[in-house]
């Protein structure tokens, strides 16, 4: 069994309610539709497993045909820094050559993550490629990548919930909180 806390009212303190990211999301729903001529058929690419929530609502506010992907990438281990090491651990399962990709993202840290999918997808000919976080950490940025799309901008702390794990933990939290237990 883990040493580590699962106890979240004591761990962690919120930094964005259910309410608004809930709000926020309808808002980016429009914003990314909005960006697209009208029918346009779009790949929604999940980055796992962190953006599995914000996914599921996103895909619900964005008002243009879709089809969704996921891909899995591991780039943290157990710890809170990023190791720098990005790898593929499950592909797409469909052909993205000619298609509207829109990556989903939960958060761009370092920004390592997708600038390897970025290089990544571009071997593999999309009509496009526009990126969407929920959110963006950009004190702790080391290369730059383009974001199109962005939920909120995120201060330089360690976050939790609606998708975002310490340890594989705290993902099912309906807010997103910064973690203060034992990192
Ligand atoms: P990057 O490569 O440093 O941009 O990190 C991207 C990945 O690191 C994200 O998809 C998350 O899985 C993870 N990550 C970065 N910052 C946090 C955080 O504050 N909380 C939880 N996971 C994070």
């Amino acid at each position: 069994m883990s040493s580590i806390s699962t106890d979240w009212r004591k761990d962690t303190e919120v930094l964005y309610s259910k309410v608004k990211i809930t709000a926020r999301i309808e808002e980016l729903g429009q914003e990314i539709a909005a960006s697209y001529e009208p029918g346009t058929e779009l790949c929604v690419v999940g980055v796992l497993k962190g953006s599995v929530l914000f996914f599921a609502d996103l895909i619900r506010a964005i008002e243009q045909p879709l089809h969704c992907e996921f891909i899995g990438i591991s780039s943290y281990g157990d710890a809170t820094k990023s190791s720098g090491v990005v790898k593929i651990t499950s592909d797409l399962t469909h052909s993205i050559e000619g298609r509207h990709v829109l990556i989903v993202e939960d958060i761009i840290d370092t920004g390592l993550t997708m600038q390897y999918l970025l290089k990544n997808f571009e071997t593999r000919s999309p009509a496009s490629v526009k990126v969407c976080t929920l959110l963006d950490k950009p004190v702790t940025r080391k290369v730059e990548v383009p974001i199109h799309f962005t939920g909120f901008e995120c201060p330089d702390a360690f976050v939790v919930g609606y998708g975002l794990d310490y340890a594989g933990k705290f993902r099912n939290l309906p807010f997103i909180g910064v973690y203060h237990g034992d990192a």
